[in-house]
């Protein structure tokens, strides 16, 4: 479809998670023309469901660099040194500025700001909100700042597609508007600068922790402009999700690693504490090797979860520590005061995306990627828990310094105006393409596994191809389930072809016929980039 209104600015933002919203602050701050576009609305997305917190050496005897450490060990041998020593030096005075900028973290009794641990941190490092839901707040905080400062908002807008200019470089996105009244259909944004901070993509697999808004779309629309995407395979399951029974698909309520931090224990039906002796920090182990072993208990004993015991927290720490927990538990008629939380491991976090540079930079001139949607080389193999709002923080402030000091020109648009994906996938196989991928790509792996997922993702891909070839009347309708799902099937082959070209294990890659990790060959990263006539 060809666009049926534009706008133009200086910088078009994409997505108002943490990333996005604080990229458009500060460059609307320094006197950009910016517009943020958003496929729900401003406080959707992945951002406000973030409970545990956001990691920074901010405690008295912690430091970046111990923070660095913990860092390089949860990513698994992958992580950018460099990137991470960024993320970790900047870290504190970031948290600081998002402070400055209105949210209010929990304090201890003294004022300071009140830190607990999670997964794979061997310090008190996390800073949280409102006990459990230190993502609401941070994007509540951000929210009311962006209608401060009067940013140009277009909600329920899906992007589509980048427009480049005769040179290649950017010079805007195209999107799918519906209810903006003014802005209703296909339209574009004109700009130099687009920043992508859509989030991830946990809607490929059935249970996530993610919202139904996490569908890749970032990554796709990079894949089909050309970008270089790295690390696809290292898809983070987190070990503690609340488990609501066989074959519950979507959005599923998270757990936080916090409650662990604050001295949770896992054990089996029978009790025992199986964390025990598999690693020195037990429960707070990095949180591959925990989902690893739950899922490994859970095989040894033909059951579909693990618990999660708590109940010594009594009453009053639950309702104050973790009220958002506690009212989840109980929404679905599970008491954690007087007893323990059946939890199982599900898709929680997309460590690779499009790759950039440390100034948030991807391979395409004036193309930008922050947050989740972004491989930066902070996370490597594994993401340390916590780091992602933070990761989120740090590159905004450095994208926008950089389109500030660039100031970037673009001529006018000469592709993209009609495009949209092709072939549309139709919005049912959005749950064949999770079954197929929870099947075949979850938490365990193999090349049987991975062969099988390839080949149905491959059939469903040319069976659209075949229709849109023959002009068939049930060609897809273009809409937002559809492009959705065709996004969603786009990530999936590539995430499958990442995680079948790796033959072996490394943090949240998990190959069960391939079980060591191989240095010798794979201590490298796979960039994928599509050519010209697989777009
Ligand atoms: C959690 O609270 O356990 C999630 C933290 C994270 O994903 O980093």
């Amino acid at each position: 479809p060809a666009p049926g209104w534009s706008i133009d600015a200086d910088v078009v933002v994409v997505g108002s998670g943490v990333a996005g919203l604080t990229t458009a602050l500060r460059c609307a701050a320094a006197g950009l023309a910016t517009v943020v576009v958003t496929k729900a609305r401003l406080d959707d997305g992945s951002t406000r469901w973030a409970q545990g917190g956001i990691a920074a050496a901010l405690g008295e005897g912690d430091t970046p660099e111990q923070h660095l450490d913990d860092t390089l060990v949860a990513g698994a041998g992958l992580c950018d040194g460099a990137a991470v020593r960024m993320l970790v030096t900047e870290g504190p005075d970031a948290v600081r500025r998002l402070i400055g900028t209105g949210a209010h973290f929990d304090t201890t009794e003294s004022g300071d700001i009140a830190l607990t641990r999670e997964g794979g941190h061997h310090r008190r490092r996390i800073a949280h909100a409102g006990g459990d839901a230190t993502g609401a707040e941070i994007s509540r905080a951000l929210v009311e700042a962006v209608r401060e400062a009067a940013l140009h908002t277009v909600e329920n807008a899906l992007v589509l597609d980048l427009l480049t200019d005769a040179g290649g470089r950017t010079a805007g996105v195209t999107l799918h508007v519906m209810g903006e009244g003014q802005h209703d259909g296909v339209g574009a944004v004109h700009a130099p600068a687009v920043v992508l901070a859509t989030g991830g993509m946990g809607q490929v697999f059935s249970a996530t922790t993610n919202p139904a808004v996490s569908t890749g779309d970032g990554v796709a629309l990079a894949l089909r402009a050309g970008a270089e995407i790295s690390d696809l395979e290292f898809v983070q399951f987190h070990p503690t999700v609340l488990f609501l029974g066989a074959g519950s698909e979507g959005q599923q309520p998270l757990v936080s690693e916090a409650v662990r931090g604050e001295g949770a224990h896992l054990v089996d039906a029978s009790g025992t504490r199986f964390m025990l002796g598999q690693h020195e920090l037990a429960e707070l182990a990095p949180r591959d090797i925990v989902a690893k072993a739950i899922t490994r208990r859970m095989e040894l004993l033909g059951t579909e979860h693990m618990y999660l015991d708590a109940r010594h927290f009594g009453a009053e720490m639950w309702e104050q520590r973790f009220p958002t927990i506690l009212a989840a538990c109980r929404a679905h008629g599970i008491d954690p005061v007087t007893e323990p939380i059946p939890v199982a491991p599900a898709a929680h976090y997309a460590s690779g995306g499009i790759r950039t540079d440390l100034r948030g930079r991807t391979t395409v001139p004036g193309l930008y990627a922050c947050g989740e949607v972004a491989c930066t080389g902070v996370h490597g193999a594994n993401r340390l828990a916590s780091n992602s709002l933070l990761e989120g923080l740090v590159f905004a402030e450095r994208i926008a310094a950089d389109i500030v000091e660039d100031r970037p020109r673009a001529g006018a648009a000469e592709t993209g105006d009609d495009h949209g994906p092709s072939p549309l996938i139709a919005p049912e196989a959005r749950s064949t393409i999770q079954r197929i991928m929870t099947r075949g790509a979850g938490v365990l792996r193999s090349a049987e596994s991975l062969a099988a997922a390839a080949d149905e993702l491959e059939a469903l891909h040319n069976s659209a191809a075949l229709a849109v070839e023959a002009d068939e009347p049930k060609v897809a309708v273009p809409g937002v389930e559809a492009w959705e799902a065709t996004n969603l099937l786009l990530v999936s082959r590539v995430l499958v072809a990442a995680a079948r070209q790796r033959e072996e294990t490394r943090g949240c890659h998990w190959r069960e016929d391939r079980p060591e990790r191989d240095d010798e060959n794979w201590r490298r990263h796979l960039v994928v980039r599509l050519t010209p006539e697989r777009r």
